[in-house]
């Protein structure tokens, strides 16, 4: 994945928790790269070991750093960084779930060697909608997907429920969220 993800990585662990700890997981998952550069592709392995060691570092189970990753990426790499896109996306938690489909598209215009995920929404009410996610990843990214839709609903001041109710484990090509919230009155 481009450099920014394990960028974002780095800096959601030294805030939380540290410089010293940052490089203890660094070491553990025998990364050495000194700053990771933004426009640069690196291995997905490298994501997935960085995940694994803050996992053990941290005594938190990998889906929890995820999620956790998935929030912080809302609400700092993506707002602080990307802000005028993520506003044009959508002015509601529903807006924006609806375009999500469309956003990686802009992103490779920055990004032109993006691997990135792919969206659709169904079921869609005043209330919630199912949103559909096709990876070309190994499995496991879920609780990211999660994650990242509670920041949304942070970014929205919209308190947002989700419910993972396909598992492309399960023998499925992909994954389904059911995501609602409380319809405005
Ligand atoms: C402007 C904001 C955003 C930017 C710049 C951005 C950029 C990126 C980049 C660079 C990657 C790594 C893919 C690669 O290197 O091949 C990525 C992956 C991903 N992004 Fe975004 N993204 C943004 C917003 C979002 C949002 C709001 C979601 C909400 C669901 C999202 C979901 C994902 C997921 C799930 C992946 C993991 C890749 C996979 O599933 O295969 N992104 N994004």
């Amino acid at each position: 994945m481009y450099g920014l993800v394990n960028k974002a990585i780095e800096q959601m662990v030294r805030s939380n928790h540290g410089a010293a700890v940052w490089s203890r997981i660094k070491a553990a998952a025998d990364v050495d790269v000194e700053g990771f550069i933004s426009n640069r592709p690196y291995p997905d392995e490298l994501t997935y070991r960085l995940v694994a060691a803050a996992s053990e570092a941290l005594d938190a189970p990998a889906e929890e750093i995820l999620k956790a990753f998935g929030e912080h990426w809302v609400l700092h790499t993506a707002l602080e960084s990307y802000g005028p896109m993520m506003r044009a996306t959508g002015k509601t938690l529903r807006e924006f779930l609806l375009r999500l489909p469309h956003l990686h598209t802009r992103v490779e215009l920055i990004y032109p060697d993006l691997r990135p995920p792919q969206f659709s929404c169904h079921e869609v009410s005043d209330s919630g909608l199912d949103l559909h996610y096709w990876t070309t990843r190994p499995p496991g990214l879920e609780p990211f997907v999660e994650g990242l839709i509670f920041g949304l609903g942070k970014m929205f001041s919209t308190p947002v429920r989700v419910e993972l109710i396909q598992h492309r484990e399960n023998g499925s090509d992909h994954s389904v969220f059911r995501v609602s919230w409380e319809a405005a009155a």
